[in-house]
């Protein structure tokens, strides 16, 4: 018979190891707090999924602060964006109106830099750790069971225990699952519409990212690269991406930003398609017991404005002040972990408010009666024609400025 594994001892358990867990281990790290990471794919299988490419200037600060300050040399600064309906542009100076901007820099570059940073300084991630049963977290050792990279039936199973378990695990998340039925509560809004993504071999058709709405529905041209762009267009969440042929991507595109102004999309062959699914979620309380959730395993946001990474990494940010100020006291008193979901809390309904206002005002409702869509277009108008209307909007897309309070984050950017 196999002996068991022993049980091994930390002081932060972190489950999930994309851009919210490894931002939180890098500044543990930093304050020497003893901890491990735990990952259920690999560090390649995190790398290849296309996930969304817009930093907020706190963001950027936050990675450069900590030393990862690639973006600041390979992503490309935005100072605006276009919002394009009734076949118009109409240029929403960000920098301008906030004295901000934002990078783009996709999500799998943040994780690269993260993941490079934790090889380098040998902090203890383990990928491929299948978090298979929370314990105790109701108590002052609180854990994991999880096996190790075999997985299944043939993999390992080991015991971690720690002083307090961060759930950073993603919309599906195993942590936020063991929050007790009558303490948890789930904000939930569903969306009747999807972004179909693609990424396209072919140059920038604009020099900054478009959001347009047409009566054929919503599409955001995005960028990558001076040789591959990001591109979606509003769909139904049940959509196949596989039965659709290059020539039907492109020819759905460009009517929806077919425009007066002779505005085309500059076209290639379709490399990646998929479908996106639009979910705004927010669970409430993010600490019971030992227990606290992070990123996407607190809260999702639908991709309109793409805040989700932005606020997975300003949670980590205010989660590691209140740890490393909990470490430091002596009386372990679990009602001061409370002070993280207060300081959060304003920020994620903000950013849920303008996901879903963004949202709404740009994709078409299936079975969208015609008053509702010249009301859309009337408030686009309003808010393009007015300077506060502009910089209301400025401001919930750089991310209403900097994550802990007296931090700015202007300067060296
Ligand atoms: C991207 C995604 C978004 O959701 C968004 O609002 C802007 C850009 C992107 O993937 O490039």
């Amino acid at each position: 018979m196999a002996t068991p594994a022993p049980i091994e001892r930390t002081r932060v358990a972190i489950v999930g190891g994309g851009p919210a867990g490894l931002l939180l281990s890098h500044l543990l790290h930093t304050s020497g707090i003893d901890h491990v990471v735990l990952e259920s794919r690999s560090r390649d299988e995190i790398y290849r999924t296309t996930r969304a490419g817009i930093l907020e200037a706190s963001s950027v600060s936050t990675l450069a602060d900590a030393g990862m300050d690639r973006v600041l040399r390979e992503g490309d600064r935005h100072d605006g964006i276009a919002l394009r309906f009734d076949g118009e542009s109409h240029r929403i100076d960000l920098h301008g109106l906030t004295g901000s901007a934002v990078w783009l820099y996709p999500q799998t570059e943040v994780f690269t830099d993260l993941a490079d940073r934790a090889a380098e300084t040998g902090t203890d991630v383990r990928w491929q750790a299948s978090v298979t049963e929370v314990l105790d977290i109701h108590t002052d050792s609180p854990g994991v069971r999880w096996t190790d990279a075999e997985g299944g039936s043939g993999g390992t199973e080991r015991e971690l225990r720690c002083d307090v378990l961060v759930g950073t695990d993603g919309s599906h998340s195993t942590c936020r699952h063991s929050l007790p039925e009558d303490v948890r509560r789930h904000f939930v809004h569903e969306y009747p519409y999807a972004w179909f993504g693609v990424i396209v071999e072919a140059p920038r058709s604009a020099p900054e990212l478009v959001y347009t709405t047409s009566e054929h529905g919503f599409a955001l041209i995005s960028q990558r690269t001076d040789t591959h762009q990001r591109l979606y267009f509003q769909c139904d969440p049940d959509e196949d991406p596989a039965g659709w042929s290059d020539d039907r991507v492109w020819h759905e595109l460009q009517r929806r930003v077919a425009g007066t102004d002779g505005f085309r999309l500059l076209e290639g062959p379709v490399q990646e398609r998929s479908v996106l699914r639009f979910r705004s979620s927010v669970v409430e309380p993010v600490r019971h017991g030992r227990m606290l959730l992070a990123g996407d395993a607190a809260h999702t946001v639908p991709p309109t404005g793409a805040k989700g990474l932005n606020l997975a990494l300003a949670d980590v940010v205010v989660l590691h002040d209140v740890l490393t100020t909990w470490f430091a006291r002596r009386e372990r008193d679990e009602a001061l972990l409370d002070e993280y979901g207060r300081r959060v809390s304003e920020r994620v309904w903000r950013a849920q408010h303008f996901s879903a206002w963004m949202s709404r005002m740009l994709h078409t409702h299936p079975g969208e009666s015609g008053f509702e869509h010249r009301r859309r277009i009337a408030e686009l108008r309003t808010l393009v024609a007015s300077e506060a209307g502009r910089r209301y909007l400025a401001e919930g897309y750089t991310g209403w400025g900097s994550v802990l309070p007296g931090r700015t984050t202007e300067g060296a950017m």
